[in-house]
């Protein structure tokens, strides 16, 4: 198939380049940055939020499925209110301009990568994708994050596409890698676990989050999905083990009620409150199965 990778020099997109290549597929790199494009059969240059250089580019590709892996999320250690300002744009405007250019070149297929922990915090520890967005978090940032995610989700269902909501992702790359931005605060002693430690997280390794990519595109199921691992688990459970298997210190116990002021609003709530997601309806629809089913197995050691 011809499959256009929109964000192919990311952590996601560029490990699916390949693994869309060594399925036999035809794969145009979508990238905004020549210079940082991977080895692909073409590489199509276009800034996501700049909508006739969208358009251009997916023309000219021609593809029969567009991949969307685009985030800002890589700016998160510089400048965390630009990664997620201009993550909410890619998701709301770069989305806009994917679904037009699929519609305009006839593209069959639009999978596009979404996150599992957008959820409001209430009813059971783990959530299915029916499970009402946190659209009116307390915190301003985040509920822009996730309207901005309901936004690309449903333009994304309008086109009859798939939406790959992924876990918190770790291994090379992520922000829980030993250099990442979660790996260097354990590292530091500067993560502290709230008392309790009751939110879930559920995971996802970099390599299944290419995986179920690939099958999205070759599937001809349609919808949402929590693109995760099997082993949800409470901050209480992982934070001491990922610790452990970076070699940094035990995480010390803070009151959960000090949390917010101590860790910031998003991962207080992640420690605390936030649920972990079902992953079920990708395994029964999609057919799609992590090959990395526990957390326990590479958090830490990447
Ligand atoms: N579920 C999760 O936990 C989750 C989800 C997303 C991201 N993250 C975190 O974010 C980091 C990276 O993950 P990722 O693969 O999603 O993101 P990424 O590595 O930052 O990749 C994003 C892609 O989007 C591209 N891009 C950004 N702005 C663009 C624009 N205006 N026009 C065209 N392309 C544009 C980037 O291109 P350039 O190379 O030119 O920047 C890059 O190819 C990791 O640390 C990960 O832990 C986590």
């Amino acid at each position: 198939m011809r499959v256009l990778v929109a964000g192919a020099s990311g952590v996601v997109g560029r490990p699916l380049v390949g693994a869309l290549r060594a399925r036999g597929h035809r794969v145009s790199a979508l990238v905004r940055d020549a210079s940082r494009a991977p080895e692909a059969d073409e590489v199509v240059v276009a800034d996501a939020l700049d909508r006739s250089s969208v358009l251009t580019a997916v023309s000219a590709a021609r593809p029969e499925v567009v991949v969307h892996q685009l985030s800002a999320l890589s700016l998160l250690g510089d400048d965390p209110a630009e990664a997620f300002a201009r993550t909410a744009r890619l998701r709301t405007e770069g989305t806009r301009h994917l679904v037009e250019a699929v519609r305009a070149c006839g593209a069959r297929r639009l999978v596009a990568q979404s996150i599992a922990f957008a959820a409001a915090p209430a009813g059971p520890d783990v959530l299915d994708e029916h499970a009402p967005l946190y659209l009116d978090a307390p915190d301003p940032g985040w509920a822009a994050t996730v309207r901005a995610v309901a936004v690309l989700e449903e333009l994304v269902q309008g086109v009859q596409g798939v939406v790959l909501r992924y876990g918190a992702l770790y291994g090379p790359g992520t922000v829980y890698a030993r250099a990442g931005g979660t790996g260097q605060r354990v590292l530091a002693g500067r993560l502290p676990l709230p008392s309790g430690g009751a939110g879930v997280t559920s995971f996802l390794h970099v390599e299944d989050a290419v995986g179920a990519a690939v099958r999205a595109v070759e599937s001809e199921a349609f919808g949402v999905f929590h693109v995760t691992d099997d082993e949800p688990a409470a901050a209480v459970q992982w934070l001491p083990h990922y610790a452990k298997a970076l070699g940094a210190p035990a995480p010390r116990v803070v009151p959960e009620a000090l949390a917010p002021r101590l860790l910031g609003w998003f991962t207080a709530h992640q420690l605390t409150a936030a649920r972990g997601a079902d992953n079920s309806r990708a395994s029964v629809t999609l057919g799609w199965r992590p090959r990395r089913p526990s957390w326990r197995e590479g958090l830490g050691e990447e």
